[in-house]
């Protein structure tokens, strides 16, 4: 697989600036006005039939726009056997449009082939490690490629945990020699939940390895933040991304709105944020 990922990486730029995700109720908008974005972040999962609207739009405005492609349905973490359909539908994605990143999540979905609507955290321990790991490599070779691993927000822990999530997500991405899809929003979140220190762990990621940050809002439930993808990104969590962007370097950032979701122009307005962040970076840098 090295010899593939030296070839892909020495021939593509690295993705930069501020993203958006793509979402259908805009495809007219961006074809119409081809707006000043970046690059758009397509959710894989969108996009597996074998034609149909949504891959239609994509094939127009893949014409214009650096594309990502952004996953649920690896189910990385499961007991379940690794989707081999799934993996081929997605390999045939990555030959047809040629995204700039392709990403999943550290999470299990499914148990006994039945499939959750959620993305449920790992047990942090050495046996689950080194289950996704394996999983993880499994995949990558079938794609020939690097894929990105999200930590996820949580709003549980395992009592059978032996180590932190971040020492977790640092030793797959060491062990399964794959990059990391930093969710700055979910790591606020996460770290007001379970009440840690979220600067200790973005110190702790291999920032070389982080080839994209996600931004998002969330939803303050009183007991607990719910990440709901459903709203603009909070101050505190536009605190910790320029924290992250200081420490990590100006890192290639998507706004990601998934319920909700406002205009188009809306949308802009916050990756204009970002953006902003980012040059202020480079300007000191
Ligand atoms: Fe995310």
């Amino acid at each position: 697989m090295s010899s593939i990922l030296t070839k892909r990486s020495s021939h593509t730029p690295p993705l930069c600036g501020a993203g958006l995700g793509l979402r259908s109720v805009h495809y007219q908008t961006i074809l119409e006005t081809l707006p000043n974005v970046n690059w758009f972040e397509a959710l894989t999962d969108n996009y597996m039939g074998s034609g149909g609207l949504p891959l239609h739009y994509l094939e127009q405005i893949s014409e214009h726009y650096p594309i990502t492609l952004h996953g649920v349905g690896l189910s990385l973490g499961s007991l379940d056997p690794l989707n081999t359909d799934y993996i081929q539908k997605l390999k045939q994605l990555i030959q047809r449009f040629q995204p700039r990143l392709v990403s999943d999540h550290l999470c299990w979905s499914s148990i006994d082939g039945i499939h959750g609507n959620d993305l449920f955290p790992m047990p942090y321990t050495e046996e689950a490690l080194k289950h996704i790991v394996e999983r993880i490599k499994q995949v990558q070779d079938a794609l020939g490629q690097r894929i990105l691993i999200e930590n996820v927000s949580s709003y549980v822990t395992y009592q059978s945990d032996e180590m932190t999530e971040w020492t977790f997500l640092a030793e797959v991405v060491k062990q399964a020699d794959c990059d990391l899809l930093c969710d700055v929003n979910n790591i606020y979140v996460s770290a007001q939940n379970h009440q840690f220190d979220p600067l200790v762990y973005l110190r702790a990621l291999p920032h070389e390895r982080i080839k994209e940050i996600h931004l998002a809002g969330y939803e303050d439930e009183g007991s607990h933040l719910l990440d709901t993808h459903g709203d603009v990104v909070h101050p505190p969590v536009w605190k910790l991304y320029e924290q992250a962007i200081e420490m990590i370097g100006p890192v290639a950032t998507l706004i990601e709105w998934d319920t909700n979701i406002p205009t188009f122009s809306t949308l802009q307005q916050e990756a204009k944020k970002a953006a902003l962040i980012l040059e202020q970076f480079d300007a000191a840098a």
